[in-house]
């Protein structure tokens, strides 16, 4: 069987503050969400520390936005999965193409990072997309299979989330059209050994589209930046019809 996992990814946003606001108008709205879905909250480092002493007895999963693939070290601004373990993290989003483009991220980093995150039990979010170019050229699916193929060297599919982020779709306001989202979420299962991976689809998600996204038969959940924001409209999206 296949897990629905809803991820809203925070980004670098919300202070401490904002957090326990957001949790305020947020948990009245999880309580009637069918306990088939999975809510999880990729928060900022000091929002997680929020998170995980204010949240007992919620059921949303907390899920960091980093792990190094050290225990401990001279890695300064890193953080490790011992450190993430330690205040009840559970899901780890690796490879944003966020990460890849600004921060140095590689095919190689992402594949250490996603063995050092399952090593200690954590469920890694593997993130996957083409840029606009690479679409226009028609190297989509290229491209995406050589992410999978580098990334998910010895990597466990037990305990792995995969979420298709088409580049052009993230922030733009342009989702991709869920048909053609469906088409290559099915097109990355055809390529893993475990096809029970989760696959999720992440870019411009809102209120107004969850409903047809999450009713493509290959997509699995969603990975939501913007619209995690607010607690309504994250609330519309965990509780899409
Ligand atoms: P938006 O939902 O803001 O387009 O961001 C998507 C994303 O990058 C989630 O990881």
């Amino acid at each position: 069987m296949r897990k629905i996992v809803l991820a809203g990814n925070w980004k670098m946003y919300k202070t401490q503050a904002e957090t326990r606001s957001f949790l305020q108008g947020f948990l009245p709205q999880i309580n009637d969400t069918p306990e088939n879905r999975e809510i999880v909250l990729c928060a900022p480092f000091t929002d997680l520390s929020t998170l995980s002493g204010s949240m007992h007895g919620s059921r949303i999963m907390l899920g960091a936005q980093n792990v190094h693939w050290e225990d401990a070290g001279a890695f300064t601004g890193e953080i490790s999965g011992p450190m993430l373990l330690e205040i009840g993290v559970r899901y780890v989003v690796i490879g944003h193409s966020e990460r890849r483009q600004y921060f140095g991220e590689t095919d190689e980093t992402v594949n250490k990072r996603l063995k050092a995150a399952q090593k200690h039990g954590l469920t890694p979010i593997l993130c996957v997309g083409e840029t606009k170019q690479q679409r226009d050229n028609g190297e989509t699916e290229a491209h995406i299979f050589s992410q999978l193929e580098k990334d998910l060297v010895e990597v466990n599919q037990q305990n792995l989330v995969i979420a298709y982020e088409p580049i052009w779709a993230i922030g733009t306001g342009e989702t991709c059209e869920s048909k053609e989202a469906n088409r290559v979420i099915g097109l990355i299962r055809s390529k893993l050994s475990n096809s029970n991976v989760s696959i999720q689809y992440g870019g411009s998600v809102k209120p107004d589209n969850i409903d047809e996204i999450m009713a493509q038969p290959e997509i699995d959940g969603v990975l939501v930046g913007g619209a995690s924001l607010e607690p309504a409209s994250f609330g519309r999206i965990v509780n899409y019809k």
